[in-house]
């Protein structure tokens, strides 16, 4: 089944198609980065006016390359919600317009499970085998940091939950403190990069629950570059960017794994999937692998940002247990999984 997926939570404007859930035939992402740069963080209008201008052009680029035309689109998916409200309205509206006038049945989609689902997709042939439940889900994105318990497609309860900053939000934050750039996870990968070690921050772990507090990392991080700042000695030396950065990074990856692998043990799960935008991080991708006795499964980087093919591979795994959407159905910014 070709399943189209449309994405618009946020500041991408990502159209893909993919076939049974797994494979992608044609996966466009128009990012509006470069727009909101300035800023330094999104800016809701200006990311729901972008998404009206790039929707029907990254439409028409995804059938081109995919050589899939509209009537060969068996089913239209799109992200409801969680997300900025008029992002969401964009995709939602231009979604049904496109099922009405193709006469494909139509299903919104929660994002972020689209992100879990993102761990189906490949550009190959179909694996052999499914990963076997129950999984032990890790969602790290600029708006969560979910732990959440997957019994069977669509079957979720969620474990825990970050108390204040999303670790995505804490890598953008935390580049802020250190004179990076926007978004804040790839820059502070790359400045880690050829560390020491010589700088350590706090692993705020909690202790007796799965939720993750991450703010008081980012204080010791602020205090840390204040304390150096204020050395007539220490200018701003790229050495020390680079250790803080390093070290900053460490105790984020160390803490969603060990907490990640904890919560499986408790439940007995057979693999674990990390998905959103944070699951790119090299570093946090190196521990899972490294210290993980189950299966991990992690979608390659560009899989792990938002994207269309994430929204239509987690909607194929609906509509053929028979569910699809009125076309009255509304967006909702707070959509929750689980
Ligand atoms: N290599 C990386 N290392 C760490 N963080 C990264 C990396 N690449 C991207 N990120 C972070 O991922 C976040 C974006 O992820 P994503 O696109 O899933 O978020 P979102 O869609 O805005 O939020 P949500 O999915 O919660 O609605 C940003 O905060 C960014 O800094
Ligand atoms: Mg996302």
């Amino acid at each position: 089944m070709k399943v189209l997926g449309i994405e618009t939570s946020c500041d991408e404007t990502a159209i893909a198609v993919v076939e049974d859930g797994c494979r992608i035939l044609s996966n466009v992402v128009a990012s509006q980065v470069d727009l909101h740069t300035r800023y330094g963080g999104i800016v809701p209008e200006v990311a729901s006016r972008q998404h009206i201008l790039a929707l029907v052009p990254t439409l028409r680029e995804t059938l081109k390359q995919g050589q899939v035309s509209l009537p060969q689109v068996e089913a239209v998916a799109v992200t409801q919600g969680p997300g900025l409200a008029g992002s969401l309205l964009t995709g939602v509206n231009f979604a049904k317009c496109l099922s009405l006038a193709i006469q494909a049945p139509f299903i919104g989609i929660n994002h972020l499970e689209g992100h879990i689902y993102a761990a189906w997709l490949q550009e190959g042939p179909p694996p052999d085998q499914e990963p076997g439940f129950p999984l032990m889900c890790l969602i790290a994105s600029g708006g969560h940091t979910d732990l959440v318990l997957m019994r069977g497609h669509g079957e979720y309860t969620l474990l825990g939950r970050t108390r204040d900053d999303a670790a995505g939000e804490a890598f953008d934050k935390a580049a802020r403190v250190l004179g990076l750039g926007f978004p804040g996870g790839p820059y502070i990968q790359q400045a880690a990069e050829g560390a020491q070690g010589l700088e350590s921050l706090p692993k705020p772990l909690l202790k007796d629950t799965l939720d993750f507090s991450f703010s008081g990392l980012k204080t010791a991080l602020l205090r840390r570059v204040q304390a150096q700042r204020k050395d007539p000695n220490n200018g701003q030396d790229p050495r020390q960017v680079t250790e803080l950065a390093f070290a900053f990074q460490e105790s984020l990856a160390q803490v969603m794994v060990e907490k990640t692998l904890g919560a499986s043990r408790q439940h007995s799960c057979r693999g674990i999937i990390v998905g959103g935008g944070v699951a790119a991080n090299a570093r946090l991708r190196q521990l899972f692998r490294e210290r993980s006795r189950i299966p991990v499964l992690i979608p390659q980087p560009s899989l792990c940002t938002d994207n269309g093919a994430m929204i239509a591979g987690a909607a194929f795994f609906r509509l053929r247990k028979g569910e699809r959407h009125d076309l009255d159905l509304d967006l909702d910014p707070g959509l929750r999984l689980g």
